[in-house]
């Protein structure tokens, strides 16, 4: 099958910038098709770090086709920012498309994503403040802007005036007041306009023309599949569908293609933000996992909150993803820590749980049930990165998740770079 899809396992941070850069080698398109500039990905190419918010991780191989999708939300100001940086660190992006038909992050949807976060007060999200939520609101109200509507700027002012009306009144409701004005939005589209039009398209018949072609296609996934808006752990949550099955609603693919997928999940769990996260640690084991794995987000740059691996949550993402292979990342992070706990369960008011829940209470109240498993003091990102050098305890570690999880895991990550990532056998797109 010619088309792969790469999901996050847990709440996003899993590493799929790195995977999604590896396996773009073998690719002929990178399709992001959900999420926005709230997505960091961070990519080492040539000897140098990258971090990529809007365009798609695979973009610095020569042959990679980038392509931002209708499902994405698209921050114009953002995105041509980081075209621009890319330029000047030589690498100038031409194959690259825009879907007409994603939507715009416009400045107040960040104002106002501020706004509704301070009047929340005490039940905020925690969200990246990047004007997602905002942004899916209004697609959903239908009073968004596309980025096909940049190709015909002039033509917008009279919805702009009814829908700087409508966020006015809206943002002195939460207290606030908005800093844009008709005039004002209008000579920003008229920018964002100068700067993207070249790469705005239908980009529905791109993917499906590259498919129908025998290409190898990409759907990278941003965030995790706990913040998908319907499986996640709602309300703290992103604003769009992170499932594999968005792949088709938010690209447009033909629906009776068939599409491989590759789950990445990290060793152990971290979550930004606020929301529930039983496996979540407060000792000098957390402050390890944070150190050690550098857990500062790439968007925000808060200090991620780290825990234990937590399979229970990931054994309900395997079955929303469809995964049978999985990339197991950040294994070198754990090397010196005496013992590893893995959550394999959950108990709420005293009784094991059967099934991951969906409901915020109960699993604000759940406790995990652990597995200890032996740790390693090895590190694992010096010396040969081969299978066979590994720890048997480290070995043992990933044995228990793939049988837990009943996957394979065929790349097991154990540093930053390129050279450090262990694969075990093929990762095919077909
Ligand atoms: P939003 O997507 O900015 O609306 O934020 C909603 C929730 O998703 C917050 O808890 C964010 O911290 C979280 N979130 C969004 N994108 C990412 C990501 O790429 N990594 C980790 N957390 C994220």
């Amino acid at each position: 099958m010619p088309a792969l899809a790469i999901v996050g396992l847990q709440w996003g941070d899993e590493g799929k910038g790195k995977i999604t850069d590896y396996i773009s080698e073998l690719a002929d398109s990178v399709v992001r098709f959900q999420g926005g500039a709230n997505a960091g990905h961070t990519v080492e190419f040539e000897k140098k770090t990258f971090k990529f918010h809007q365009v798609p991780s695979g973009v610095l191989h020569k042959r990679v086709t980038g392509i931002i999708a209708n499902g994405s939300a698209v921050d114009p100001e953002e995105l041509a920012a980081e075209l621009r940086t890319l330029a000047e660190r030589g690498y100038v992006i031409r194959k690259f498309h825009i879907s007409d038909r994603a939507h715009l992050v416009m400045p107040y949807h960040k104002q106002l994503d501020a706004l509704e976060e301070a009047f929340k007060g005490g039940s905020a999200v925690g969200t990246t403040r990047k004007g997602i939520g905002p942004c899916y609101s209004d697609k959903a109200a239908r009073i968004g802007f596309r980025a096909g509507e940049l190709l015909d700027v002039e033509s917008l002012k009279e919805k702009a005036e009814v829908v700087i009306r409508i966020k006015k009144a809206y943002a002195s409701s939460l207290s606030g007041e908005l800093e844009i004005d008709v005039a004002g939005l209008m000579n920003r589209m008229r920018e964002w306009a100068g700067a993207l039009s070249p790469f705005i398209t239908d980009t529905s018949f791109i993917v499906n023309d590259a498919m129908e072609k025998g290409k190898n296609v990409l759907f990278e996934g941003a965030h995790g599949l706990m913040l998908d808006i319907d499986h996640g752990n709602y309300p703290y949550v992103t604003s769009s569908n992170i499932v594999t099955g968005n792949v088709f609603t938010g690209s447009g693919l033909n629906p009776m293609r068939r599409v491989g997928v590759l789950g990445v999940l990290k060793a152990y769990s971290t979550r930004v933000g606020a929301g529930p996260f039983p496996t979540e640690l407060f000792d000098e084991t957390g402050e390890h996992l944070a150190l050690k794995g550098m857990e500062v987000g790439t968007t925000t740059g808060r200090r991620r909150r780290c825990g234990w691996l937590d399979l229970f949550a990931a054994k309900y993402a395997i079955q929303l993803s469809g995964a049978k292979e999985i990339a197991l990342t950040k294994m070198d992070v754990l090397s010196g820590l005496g013992r590893l706990k893995i959550a394999t369960g959950y108990t709420y008011n005293g009784k094991r749980l059967k099934q991951y829940p969906s409901s915020f209470s109960v699993l604000r109240d759940s406790k995990p049930v652990y597995r200890e498993l032996p740790g390693w003091m090895e590190q694992l990102d010096e010396g040969a990165q081969r299978w066979a050098s590994l720890p048997t305890a480290a070995k043992r570690y990933v044995s228990f998740v793939e049988e837990y999880l009943g996957v394979r895991a065929k790349i097991v990550s154990v540093g930053h770079s390129r050279e450090q990532t262990i694969v075990r056998g093929k990762v095919a797109f077909g």
